[in-house]
């Protein structure tokens, strides 16, 4: 089978790409917000440095060392007798139920890049029938515009490894960068920013519940893009000599570092002007706008720049989740890139359209199951139960099924003897743990 190669700065902004998404411009601050700040801010720090970091090298690892498909990577690393482990591999497929939902939201970014010309809410009031307008009276908007996105990175993708996924994002992710850091330099001057800054970094250890932990663990997983195979798709990739230590170093600080700057960005502009931090998944598309009103015409140039960068960041994304599955369709099925794509963009847009209806209200009872809207229930799986799930089967085949000097002798050299002890008792023991007393507390079997 032929891969293409990334460069090496190439697949460093693509995982960074697929790393750096709407988990954390828009759901890092909502969650922060609602789970009071500071406290929720350290447990995800520490989960990303000791959970996330690790299963980041293992999941490159497979990929680096499989140089296949998601299925083919596990099948060709696993030792004779435990070829069953290519079922692990279809971990793949949990981002084409993620995109269901992503691409509905990058719809509605889109939609409020569209709308912010023509003005900002001057009241939260407004803003919300804006939102509510959009999301529950609206389908063939809606679904206009997730159209849209499914094309915008169909059509990416299409056009593979080097041209589509490697090009985009060597032109987006820098300015992304851009734009966040000048919105940051901005609220620098902000009243607001100090209230920002010790929101976020003073922990108020009454407000951390087992839940705001178990949701902070379980965002470290989704914002590193883990347990799902796209990190391992695009390693497939990685360039002969790059040191998968130091990659997985980088994209991990890079997307903390971006979370932590676009939660700033966002509370200094709330704390200036007196709003509440815990809005919920409202808070980007509601408070926000309303609150950037104040500023008159620079108000809607702030929004513009905060939703264009919010819409590169998930577009970046959206392709890691469409990749390993088109990449699969390739190697196994012998698709052409062509008719993967086109396959795997009409079933997530068909999934995403009933999506989408389940939140309006002529169609919401249909699509919804036990009055859980489809949306939620999309959601709720791929982030409690199968990303963890996927996790976990990374990190028990990387710690204990693959060949032991193997893994050694690629990482012992990026990292040390006393690093690569550490790393392995975390990929070992701290990560699998973890990862299943997540499952669990999620499912609701146990409460910690
Ligand atoms: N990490 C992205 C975000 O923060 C979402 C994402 C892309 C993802 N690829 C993934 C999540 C793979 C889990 C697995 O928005």
């Amino acid at each position: 089978m032929k891969i293409q190669r990334f460069s090496k700065i190439g697949f460093v902004m693509a995982a960074a790409g697929s790393a750096v998404g709407l988990g954390n411009i828009w759901k890092f601050p909502y969650m922060t917000g609602e789970y009071g700040g500071g406290a929720f801010v350290l447990v995800y720090l520490v989960t990303i440095a000791f959970i996330g970091f690790s299963v980041m090298v293992a999941e490159m690892l497979i990929g680096a060392l499989g140089r296949s498909d998601t299925v083919g990577s596990f099948e060709k690393l696993a030792p004779p007798g435990k070829k069953g482990w290519k079922y692990a591999g279809f971990m793949g497929f949990n981002g084409i139920i993620i995109m269901t939902f992503y691409s509905v939201v990058i719809g509605w970014i889109f939609y409020y890049l569209f709308t912010l010309t023509t003005g900002l809410p001057e009241t939260t009031q407004e803003a919300k029938g804006i939102f509510e307008a959009l999301v529950s009276n609206s389908p063939a908007v809606s679904i206009f515009f997730h159209t849209v996105a499914v094309i915008i990175v169909g059509y990416i993708v299409q056009r593979g490894i080097k041209s589509g996924i490697e090009k985009i994002n060597l032109l987006l992710m820098p300015a992304l960068m851009l734009i966040l850091f000048g919105l940051l330099l901005y609220a620098f001057t902000l009243d607001g920013f100090k209230e920002a800054f010790s929101f976020m970094f003073e922990p108020k250890w009454d407000k951390l519940n087992s839940e705001a932990i178990v949701r902070a663990v379980g965002h470290s997983f989704f914002t590193l893009s883990l347990g799902m195979g796209a990190i391992l798709t695009y390693a497939a990739s990685l360039p002969k000599e790059a040191n998968i230590t130091k990659t997985a170093l980088i994209v991990t600080f890079m997307d903390t570092l971006i979370a932590l700057v676009a939660g700033l960005v966002i509370f200094s502009f709330l704390f200036q002007f007196g709003a509440q931090p815990q809005q919920g998944p409202g808070l980007v598309f509601i408070s926000l706008p309303t609150i950037l009103d104040n500023f008159g015409t620079l108000g809607i140039f702030f929004a513009l720049l905060f939703f264009l960068a919010l819409a590169f960041a998930g577009i970046t994304s959206a392709i890691s989740l469409v990749e390993p599955v088109v990449q699969y369709l390739i190697d196994r099925f012998d698709f052409t890139r062509t008719k993967a794509v086109v396959f795997i963009s009409i079933l997530y847009w068909i999934v995403g359209v009933a999506a989408l209806l389940s939140y309006t209200k002529s169609y919401g009872d249909i699509f919804s199951v036990a009055q859980k809207p489809l949306f939620d229930i999309l959601e709720y799986t791929t982030d409690s139960i199968l990303l963890p799930l996927g996790g976990f089967l990374i990190a028990v085949f990387v710690g204990y099924i693959l060949d032991k000097d193997r893994v050694a002798s690629q990482l012992k050299k990026e990292m040390g003897n006393r690093l690569f002890t550490v790393w392995r008792f975390s990929i070992r023991y701290v990560a699998p743990i973890a990862l299943v007393f997540m499952m669990l507390n999620l499912i609701g079997i146990i409460k910690l």
